[in-house]
């Protein structure tokens, strides 16, 4: 951690700043913090620094106990939360999994980042951006390629992934925390994305909320989720993609199929989320096969040409135990309820995935 990033931080509980101590850094381009402790003033909380990453996570001790072995005190100082266990644990450990396992950056990164944000490419340099759950980090590292001083944000383990590009610039930098209690000072990004994220959190609505709240006024947020089919009113007033305006002529039929897909995926997933994850991970083998095979692919949760790919979405779309689906409509709705003025939605094909571009307006 630089020590610069100390100015985005505050106490995810009661919103007051940190004060740092510092037990361990070491020289890279810039000075780096690789242990130390956030201390709250006001409500007494601290928050271990470990591997170079801000933990704003409770169940820190039992990620690093090789941290916790050296420097016991600490442990006495942050205290263990039951409930984030109960709520947060399994999605950490599912995606840090899969984050841990994914084969890396690929070139259609940049292509598919600048088509989910909506934003265009020369639009990011020199600004103060978040990525609300960065996973990896895959398009944390597109956001840092096309010069935005980057804060890249997740629940799970994985960004330690993004270490060795921290240690090398000066414009990212990282912490472990939770969208439903995030640990950043209000009005300090000028872009705020999330991409395939909040659907993910106990509460899709109230993890947008949270991060519109960190959007200076005039700033841009853009989301992107999972979406449902919502009414068939709904789903025909879709903006469509122009290689998909062919569907617009069986659009009746479209939504159907969709629905019934929809409905057997979510009946699925009721018994996957509870299969242990290395045993599901070895059951999506199998799915990655198929995944090929012309056709039939469409059984499974992802035709992508890398199996290894395949693999993973599978995975992704099988295991977390928080998966929502929401509509255009309730996207653009917590835009306009968090102050922002919708800009640009996303367009779709054959299933619909919404995503909105809204811009904060200046009294919000
Ligand atoms: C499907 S992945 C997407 C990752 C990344 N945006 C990408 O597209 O490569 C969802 C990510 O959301 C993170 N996540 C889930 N719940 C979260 C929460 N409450 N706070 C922060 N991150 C969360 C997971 O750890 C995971 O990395
Ligand atoms: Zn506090």
């Amino acid at each position: 951690m630089k020590l610069q990033f100390l100015n985005f931080l505050q106490c995810p509980d009661c919103r007051n700043s940190l004060e740092l101590s510092i037990f361990r850094e070491e020289d890279f381009l810039c000075k780096e913090i690789i242990e130390g402790i956030l201390r709250c003033q006001n409500c007494k909380k601290s928050f271990p620094i470990i591997e170079g990453i801000p933990r704003f996570v409770p169940n820190a001790s039992s990620i690093f106990p090789e941290f916790f072995k050296k420097h016991p005190q600490v442990l006495k100082e942050i205290g263990e939360e039951k409930d984030f266990e109960k709520v947060h644990g399994e999605t950490q450990r599912k995606f840090g999994m899969e984050w841990l396992k994914y084969p890396g950056s690929l070139p259609e990164d940049q292509k598919i980042f600048l088509e989910e944000t909506q934003i265009p490419e020369d639009e990011w340099k020199g600004k103060w951006v978040l990525d609300a759950g960065c996973g990896m980090g895959r398009y944390a590292r597109v956001a840092h390629h096309l010069g935005a001083e980057v804060v890249a944000l997740d629940l799970g383990p994985a960004l330690i992934r993004l270490w060795d590009l921290a240690k090398q610039s000066k414009r990212l930098h990282l912490v472990q925390g939770n969208l439903l209690q995030i640990p950043l000072k209000f009005k300090s990004f000028d872009i705020v994305y999330s991409l395939g994220v909040v659907h993910h959190t106990p509460s899709a609505e109230q993890s947008v909320k949270n991060l519109g709240e960190l959007v200076k006024p005039q700033g841009q947020m853009t989301i992107w989720v999972y979406g449902t089919n919502g009414t068939y009113k709904n789903f025909k007033t879709n903006p469509l993609r122009h290689d998909r305006q062919g569907l617009n002529k069986m659009i009746f039929l479209v939504w159907l199929i969709v629905s019934v897909r929809e409905f057997i995926s979510n009946s699925l997933r009721s018994f996957t989320i509870h299969i242990p994850q290395n045993l599901l991970y070895a059951l999506c083998y199998p799915l990655a096969l198929i995944g090929k095979i012309p056709l039939i692919q469409y059984l499974t949760f992802s035709v992508h040409p890398l199996w290894r790919v395949r693999l993973q979405e599978n995975f992704d779309w099988l295991s977390p135990p928080y998966q929502s689906h929401h509509t255009k409509e309730e996207l653009c709705q917590w835009f306009e309820k968090n102050g922002f003025k919708v800009f640009k939605i996303l367009p779709h094909g054959f299933v619909p995935k919404p995503g909105v571009l809204g811009i904060k307006e200046t009294h919000g």
